[in-house]
This record gives C-alpha cells, sequence and structure tokens, in this order.
C-alpha cells in the first residue's frame, strides 16, 4: 500500500520581492515499509520535501495523501494532529532540550498526547531500551556523546510508535562509526517494526542503507532508483 503519494507538487517561498521555486511539480510514491534515501545538492528542495511530507508544512499545489489522509485539504491544526499520530522526526543536530534528561526528552512527544506520566516512563524506557540507552536514561544531553544524543532523539521519535521516520541528514554531525550504528538501528526499526522510513543524506555510503535512492536537482525528481543489493 502507499503510505505517501504526492502528485504535482510544487512550493514557493515568498519573501519580499523573492520567489524561490523550492520544489517543482513533484510526483512520487512510497510504499509502506520502503526505506529511500533522498540525495541532492544544497539547495535543491530535500529538506522542504521532508517538511512537506512530515506535515510541517503546506505546500502551494498539487495533493498529498498521507496514509489515505488528503494532507493538502486539512487546516494546521488537523495536520499537526496527523503529523503526531505517523510522524517521527529525527534532525542533523538532535535538536534535544538541553536541561531535560534523555527520558523527559523521550516523554515529550506522550506529554503533547496527555498521557499519565506511569505510562509515559514505561513508554519511554522502552524506546530508550530499543535504541540501546537504557542505562544512560539519567543522563542529560551535554552527559551524552553525539551518537547517543542521536539515538535519544530517535527513541523520542519512535515512543509514539509512528508509521514513518523522517530524517534529515542524521548521521551529519556524527563520525563514521556513529553514523554506521544510526544506520543499523534504522534497518532494525524498518524490519522488525515495519516502519517506513525517509532520510535525507549527503552521504552516497548512508544513502545505500536504504532500498531507494530519489535525487532531486533545483527543485525536481532528476532519479529514482532501486539500491543493488550487493554481494558481501
Ligand atoms: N523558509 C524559507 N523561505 C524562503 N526560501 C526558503 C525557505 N526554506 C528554503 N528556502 C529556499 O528553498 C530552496 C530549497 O531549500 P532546502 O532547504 O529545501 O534545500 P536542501 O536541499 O535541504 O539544502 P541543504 O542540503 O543545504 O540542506 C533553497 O533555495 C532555499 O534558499
Ligand atoms: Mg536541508
Amino acid at each position: 500500500m502507499d503510505i505517501i503519494k504526492m502528485e504535482g507538487i510544487s512550493k514557493l517561498y515568498k519573501s519580499g520581492q523573492i520567489q524561490v521555486e523550492a520544489l517543482k511539480n513533484i510526483s512520487f510514491r512510497i510504499q509502506e515499509k520502503e526505506f529511500v534515501s533522498i540525495m541532492g545538492p544544497s539547495g535543491s528542495g530535500k529538506s522542504t520535501l521532508l517538511n512537506l511530507i512530515g506535515c510541517l508544512d503546506h505546500s502551494t499545489s498539487g495533493t498529498y495523501e498521507l496514509a489515505g489522509n488528503q494532507v493538502n485539504k486539512l487546516s494546521d491544526s488537523k495536520m499537526s494532529e496527523v503529523r503526531n499520530i505517523f510522524i517521527g522526526f529525527v534532525f542533523q543536530s538532535f535538536h534535544l532540550l538541553p536541561r531535560m534528561n534523555a527520558m523527559k526528552n523521550v516523554e515529550i512527544p506522550l506529554i503533547y498526547r496527555g498521557m499519565n506520566s506511569k505510562k509515559r516512563k514505561e513508554l519511554a524506557e522502552n524506546a530508550l531500551e530499543q535504541v540501546g540507552l537504557k542505562d544512560r536514561m539519567t543522563h542529560l544531553p551535554a552527559q551524552l556523546s553525539g551518537g547517543q544524543q542521536q539515538r535519544v532523539a530517535i527513541a523520542r521519535a519512535i515512543v509514539g510508535n509512528p508509521s514513518i521516520i523522517l530524517a534529515d541528514e542524521p548521521t551529519g554531525a556524527l563520525d563514521s562509526k556513529a553514523g554506521e550504528k544510526i544506520m543499523e538501528l534504522f534497518i532494525e526499526l524498518n524490519e522488525k517494526k515495519s516502519m517506513t522510513i525517509v532520510q535525507v543524506t549527503h552521504e552516497e555510503q548512508i544513502a545505500e542503507y536504504g532500498s531507494r535512492i530519489i535525487r532531486l536537482v533545483d527543485g525536481q525528481i532528476v532519479s529514482d532508483d532501486v539500491v543493488e543489493v550487493k554481494n558481501v
């Protein structure tokens, strides 16, 4: 089943006299349980596209269907409801709250859902266990390595059991060893938890952890290919 379906999507940014057409008439579909990498030069529209997929912003034109919901017809508040149910976000710079420990950071999305504290702690502990950080629950972000901070951010992204993980340069701030560990975690979430993953990266090696690579240039899709399975 298609979980993401975009048809003729464009995004125009206007600031003062200047207009930027960040996405130009883009169409593609992503099926449930796919692991897709988006690549392309700086300014080609990758983050813009990820933000549209993640219901953080409206497109200027075109239609977008997320898990059967016509997103482009939704109000901002309905759109954030859909986002909270279906999407978990991971960012290059982790976006953790510095004064809260790992556990509290992971609990945040559940607070927005109005869940009681006991249930929140239980789910947050589970998510941190899944990313291999059960023994770091009371650490503050500054007391964790970059790779560990990103794993806390992934625990926060998956704690509400979303269908889709969207990651914008998830390994961009990490060394290659820590980056590999993040990719192994994505593979596990993809294969064992059946989560659909869409990641933006500029590293070919990282992109190839996915099963498909979509390349953007100047706001348009220039290629969309299956990744060959390498014989090791
Ligand atoms: N909020 C905004 N207002 C105006 N223009 C924007 C805005 N966000 C992005 N743009 C413009 O849209 C284009 C696409 O930007 P986008 O951030 O999607 O690129 P990107 O592919 O993610 O680049 P990078 O690899 O550098 O992160 C760029 O030309 C950028 O300047
Ligand atoms: Mg970007």
